[in-house]
């Protein structure tokens, strides 16, 4: 089944905007065949908690999870507390955090974790392929990130070429057909989906040559553009 992510990112500013937000993606969603597509929302932390009751359709994910099971891990959110609010997705190895220093290393731990807590995992894989590489390079790029996997770990994962976030500047669909491609040929099972500048103008064209998904940043934080992006990809 297809599957729509939105990456809210460090926003909205409130709970009540949250609250908001949520309310009328989940509004939308009752006129949106389920049966076609999955929607989960990946909130900040802080707003886990507000919005575990008011999602219905719409899973609610997390945008990142603690390497370790418990302890003295300042500023991180382990696996079981996340479930505890209902988090049933995570994100992992967002190019955001990988800028930041996440190693493939650190990243092959999350997503050991990840599993062993039954959560879904969405991998980010991408970063560091700059716009113009050959499609070689973004291969071999590619190939070094999917290495972190550990093996029997079903998952989704989300090509985003870095320059391609918030950028309004997308891939092109058949660019990435064909990453999403090679990720399947590396990683049989995994559901590979795209991610970077997908708005509600383009998402027919991901969907149309057989894109299964998308992680959605910017355009998720405004419910009409989130909302015609779920119905592209329920079409
Ligand atoms: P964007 O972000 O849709 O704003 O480009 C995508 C992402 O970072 O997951």
């Amino acid at each position: 089944m297809n599957i729509v992510i939105g990456n809210w990112k460090m926003n909205p500013a409130t709970v009540a905007e949250a609250k908001k937000l949520a309310a009328s993606v989940e509004n939308g969603l009752m006129g949106v065949d389920k049966g076609r597509v999955r929607v989960v929302i990946c909130p900040p932390f802080v707003f886990l908690p507000a919005l575990k009751h008011s999602l219905h359709f719409a899973a609610l994910g997390a945008q990142d999870v603690a390497h370790e099971e418990e302890g003295a891990f300042t500023g991180e959110v382990s696996a079981a507390q996340l479930k505890e609010f209902g988090v049933k997705y995570v994100i992992i190895g967002h190019s955001e955090r990988r800028a930041l220093g996440e190693s493939n290393e650190l990243i092959a731990k999350k997503l050991n974790i990840a599993f062993v807590h039954k959560l879904n995992i969405i991998l980010c894989v991408g970063f560091g392929a700059h716009k113009g590489a050959s499609a070689e390079e973004v291969r071999a790029i590619l190939q070094k990130q999917l290495a972190a996997i550990p093996q029997g770990v079903e998952l989704i994962v989300a090509y985003e070429p870095v320059w391609a976030i918030g950028t309004g500047q997308p891939a092109a669909a058949a660019h990435a057909r064909e990453m999403l491609q090679f990720i399947e040929s590396v990683v049989p099972g995994a559901q590979p989906i795209y991610g970077g500048s997908v708005d509600r103008h383009n998402a027919r064209e991901f969907a149309g040559v057989g894109v299964s998904g998308a992680l959605v940043g910017g355009a998720s934080l405004k419910s009409d553009d989130f909302l015609e992006i779920i119905k592209a990809f329920a079409a």
